[in-house]
């Protein structure tokens, strides 16, 4: 159990690749807390582990609020304890010709993408200071690494998270604390079934087709290098971008 003890956020964690994540850690022995806009799905995947043995806690928590992420880091601290690892996974997609991109569209795409990585490490730095142990994993995209027509603001958005990710983790280096970046490739979830799919404008096994192994990623696949970073086997790699897309570079 190389997570026994750890105490884990995970955010975007009532669907897709978050709740993977926030599955496997329970598996591996951590204690879990599932933040998440869909308090239903947080709470009832929290029910889930609770029922396994886990102690786990489920939370409506807007990531771009802080208000509603410090309160959700007071009742960690009241229901789990002190923060170990955070997971900043929560994001929302967008599909839109560049000129036709609003501004309330860009900021909406910036404030729950980017402005999420702010807040919610600002909640749990302190903690991870005083333990002079940490682990920051970020969930950015292949979109950034690669470019993608009419994905413009959450090619930025994500771009900002990789730059983000390098430089904390430079700060951060010599405290104990690291900080890495997963861009996942297409990934089978509700957010590539339902805005992916109609986004893109074509079918999930078009999609695979796509990818040299001939299947978009599972959310499972995500969740191995998110965990595989949160180890003590990982405590010299900081800064990195460790890619999980099946081999599709371009
Ligand atoms: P998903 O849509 O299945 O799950 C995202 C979760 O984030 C949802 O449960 C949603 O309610 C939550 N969320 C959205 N805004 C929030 C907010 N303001 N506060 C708290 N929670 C919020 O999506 P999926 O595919 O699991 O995506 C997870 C991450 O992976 C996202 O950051 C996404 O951009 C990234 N990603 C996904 C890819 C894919 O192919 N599925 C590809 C590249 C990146």
């Amino acid at each position: 159990m190389p997570l026994a003890g750890r105490n884990v956020i995970v955010t975007g964690a009532a669907s897709g690749i978050g709740l993977a994540t926030a599955q496997r850690f329970a598996r591996e022995g951590a204690n879990v807390a599932i933040w998440d806009l869909n308090e239903e799905g947080a709470q009832r995947s929290a029910a889930e582990l609770q029922a396994s043995g886990v102690k786990a806690i489920g939370s409506r928590v807007d990531v771009s609020n802080r208000k509603s992420v410090d309160a959700a880091v007071e009742q960690f601290h009241a229901k789990i304890g002190q923060v170990s690892v955070l997971v900043n996974n929560a994001g929302i997609t967008l599909f839109q010709p560049f000129m036709e991109t609003t501004e309330e569209q860009w900021d909406r795409v910036m404030l729950i993408n980017l402005k999420s990585m702010l807040v919610c490490t600002q909640a749990v730095l302190p903690d991870m200071l005083a333990a002079k142990w940490g682990r920051i994993i970020n969930v950015s995209s292949s979109s950034a690494q690669t470019g993608s027509a009419r994905m413009t603001a959450y090619a930025a958005s994500k771009g900002g998270v990789i730059g983000f990710t390098k430089s904390l983790a430079q700060e951060l280096a010599a405290t104990g604390i690291t900080v890495n970046n997963v861009p996942p490739g297409f990934v089978d979830t509700p957010m590539l079934r339902n805005e992916g799919v109609a986004g893109l404008g074509v079918s999930v096994d078009a999609v695979a087709a796509r990818s040299p192994m001939g299947r978009p990623g599972r959310p499972e696949n995500m969740a191995a290098a998110i965990v595989f970073l949160a180890t003590d086997d990982a405590d010299y790699i900081t800064g990195h971008t460790l890619n999980v897309n099946g081999g599709r570079y371009s």
